[in-house]
């Protein structure tokens, strides 16, 4: 697979921390247990059982600062995020549910680990080594997000490692040769670590006994008020990226890349996300808003900075560092007030966005975007980190 990167920034950042195995899912009791980790903390409890009766664990990643990260190991979920704003006031900046029940029901990914592939294919179809395979169709004519039944609805097994000031969830999933009509036995591991600096960074890793395609990303939904019933529209947005992947009325791109210059996608300055979101332009009509891919400027360059949303009113600033080639904005338009609130209420039009590292939409079928084929013997290794702090 071209365009990989050896990992930089997350391996040195674990291997600093002196990270150790913690303590295996398996070897756990169900009971509530906390691993006091000097500054740190990892909490298990269970999340309850899905429908078909899999216990759910849920582990609460805690520093020294008080900021939080809940995952859980149905899809590898974030649950809940506390930040803290410019007075250190906590909140929570992260769509999320109640249960587990509602997790199940159909929702647009909050939260969620996705893959096998993320973002669109267009028709499903796509082919290696002239071997043609058809994914199911979930999205219109397209396969979105992994297919129905993706690393978003998957139970993954858990492991919590230990280290000086870092707390760390690794995440093991093994999609087995067909399902969701991708070839391969693929494992993946993905691994979560917050450290004392409010960073979270995310980890990702798989390898494949047979060629077949991997985009791996995070879902989370933020909306740095912490106040889901206001939109994300005031947030100050910058994006690193001179182009963006213009996409056809199903969202697949056209296969060219679109200068930002003059156009409503130029975040190079911040710029608040509602200022020309309902610009009578062509790409903006087609994603409803901002659904996009930009692409990444310094590609090739390991870990560097990819974008930002910044919060005025709360002083949250969240700076978004990855490798990957591009990152999917997505500005929350198909929220439409029909899914419950944590505390009451529904989550609104626009009341949280996506920032998704990840490589273009429909890769597999468009000769010019970066390889997405992993192949036996080849290591696919990504990392994402998402930083708080207030200004
Ligand atoms: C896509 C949107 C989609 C959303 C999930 C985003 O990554 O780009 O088009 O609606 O995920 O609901």
């Amino acid at each position: 697979m071209k365009n990989l990167k050896p990992i930089v920034y997350g391996m040195a950042f674990l291997a600093a921390a002196g990270l150790t195995q913690c303590k295996g899912h398996e070897e756990k009791p169900a009971t509530e247990t906390t691993a006091k980790m000097d500054s740190v903390s990892i909490t298990k409890s269970s999340f309850g059982k899905t429908a078909k009766g899999e216990a759910i664990d849920s582990y609460k990643l805690k520093n020294a600062k008080g900021m939080e990260v809940d995952v859980i190991t149905y899809g590898g979920i974030i649950t809940h995020l506390l930040a803290p704003d410019k007075d250190g006031k906590l909140a929570d900046v992260v769509t999320g549910f109640n249960d587990i029940a509602q997790y199940e029901k159909p929702n647009p990914y909050f939260g969620a680990l996705i893959g096998r592939y993320g973002n669109r294919i267009g028709k499903g179809k796509f082919t290696i080594d002239g071997q043609s395979y058809q994914l199911p169709t979930n999205d219109g004519p397209n396969a979105l997000h992994g297919g129905p039944e993706g690393f978003h609805r998957v139970v993954w097994t858990a492991e919590e490692a230990k280290g000086g000031d870092v707390a760390s969830l690794k995440l093991k999933y093994v999609a087995k040769d067909g399902e969701q009509g991708y070839p391969g036995n693929l494992t993946v591991f993905v691994t979560y670590t917050l450290n004392n600096a409010n960073e979270l960074s995310v980890v990702y890793e798989a390898t494949t006994d047979k060629a077949t395609i991997v985009n791996l990303t995070q879902h989370t939904y933020f909306n740095l008020t912490g106040d889901f019933n206001q939109t994300i529209l005031d947030h100050e947005v910058v994006i690193d990226a001179n182009e963006i992947v213009p996409v056809d009325a199903t969202l697949i791109p056209t296969g060219k890349l679109e200068k930002v210059d003059g156009t409503a996608f130029d975040f190079r300055q911040a710029k608040k996300v509602g200022k020309d979101i309902e610009a009578k332009e062509d790409q903006l009509i087609k994603g409803k808003g901002y659904d996009h891919c930009w692409v990444l400027n310094n590609q090739g360059r390991g870990v560097r900075f990819a974008a930002s949303a910044y919060d005025a009113k709360s002083g949250r600033l969240l700076e978004v560092f990855t490798d990957q080639p591009g990152i999917q904005f997505y500005t929350g338009n198909f929220l439409d007030g029909t899914l419950p609130q944590r505390n009451g209420g529904t989550y609104g039009h626009r009341t949280g966005f996506c920032l998704e590292t990840q490589h273009y939409p429909d890769g597999p079928n468009q000769a010019n975007f970066p390889n997405t084929v992993l192949k036996p013997g080849e290591t696919y290794q990504t990392q994402t980190q998402f930083k708080f702090s207030v200004k």
